[in-house]
């Protein structure tokens, strides 16, 4: 049961749409210098907010007028045709099958991290329409992954691969996965937990500043609830915030994000009601002695994606 006055008035079903006036602006500053357009469904940085269908042929659409291809980032391209079958009008009637292969067929390419929607352990693909960027990729493997036939992925892998990205848009399977992360916001909102709404495809994002409203950019809250949550319950989250999109710059001083999230992801069928109901009373009593969480700092990091490796210590 969700609270009066938790839910916001109104809230956009399509929050990952991406900004077509910005990326024309850039197209027109600096399009020279703009390869190819990247669209990544859902957006896994904002909260697995899904992109609808008119925006993703809007993008194409824009791409090619400046003669750039479009290539989807489709880790998780099958939580986003749920999406849009759910949400998005004339789609209802559609398979999510259906509304995957419209989405394919406006792309030039895509990358797939396959460990998501295509359920596998590990392993991903680059898929390319044009035979030239096919060839150059192929060669490219050669160097870094061995020949097309035998490096990289086992025959056994590919296999599993291809059973997983069918399975993974079976309609009855996106209906619960979606609904699991709706029903484990729910009952954060219920407790009072702030999180990104509405609920994404594939994680709840909590509000790590309302939760510690204590703490300042430079404590970086969501690391340390993030923390937190581990060491009260063993639930495991990831930092999307400032030590994500943040910088320490040549003089030493930091750059902090507005976000400050902690995703809690869910691996593909593994968990079940109670494993939910559990995560939500530890961050509960998480939440109950909030202001008891000191914040952390940065001990030691990486020039380059510094939120993989960086070594933390409590403040
Ligand atoms: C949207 C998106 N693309 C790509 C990746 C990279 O996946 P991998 O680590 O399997 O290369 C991730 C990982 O979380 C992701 O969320």
């Amino acid at each position: 049961m969700i609270p009066e006055g938790t839910q916001p008035a109104t809230i956009h079903p399509f929050k990952g749409n991406i900004d077509l006036g910005k990326v024309e602006d850039l197209l027109k500053r600096e399009g020279d210098r703009v390869p190819f357009g990247m669209l990544t469904v859902t957006n896994n940085s904002g909260g697995g907010q899904p992109v609808s269908m008119a925006n993703i042929r809007a993008y194409a659409e824009l791409l090619h007028k400046y003669g750039k291809p479009m290539i989807l980032d489709v880790c998780r391209f099958a939580e986003n045709a749920m999406f849009i079958k759910l949400r998005e009008e004339g789609m209802q009637d559609r398979t999510p099958e259906s509304i995957a292969k419209e989405m394919f067929r406006l792309a030039d390419g895509c990358t797939m991290s396959a460990k998501k929607d295509a359920m596998v352990n590990i392993g991903g693909f680059i898929a390319l329409k044009n035979e030239k960027w096919v060839e150059a990729a192929r060669n490219l493997l050669i160097l870094t992954e061995g020949f097309s036939t035998y490096g990289g992925l086992a025959g056994r892998d590919l296999e599993a691969m291809a059973v997983g990205l069918e399975e993974g848009l079976h309609e009855d399977y996106l209906r619960y996965r979606l609904r699991t992360a709706e029903y484990m916001g729910e009952k954060l909102i219920a407790g009072g937990v702030g999180i990104v709404r509405p609920t994404g495809g594939h994680a709840v994002y909590i509000d790590a500043k309302t939760f510690l409203p204590h703490l300042g950019p430079q404590d970086y809250p969501a690391w340390s609830l993030a923390n937190a949550l581990y060491l009260e319950g063993g639930i495991r989250g990831v930092e999307i915030g400032s030590v994500m999109f943040g910088k320490r710059l040549e003089d030493g001083t930091e750059t902090y994000s507005n976000m400050e999230l902690v995703r809690l992801a869910f691996p593909r069928r593994v968990y079940t009601q109670s494993h939910f109901d559990f995560a939500a009373e530890v961050i509960c009593e998480v939440k109950a002695k909030a202001e008891q969480v000191r914040g952390v700092r940065i001990v030691k990091q990486s020039k380059y994606l510094r939120h993989f490796a960086a070594e933390m210590a409590w403040a």
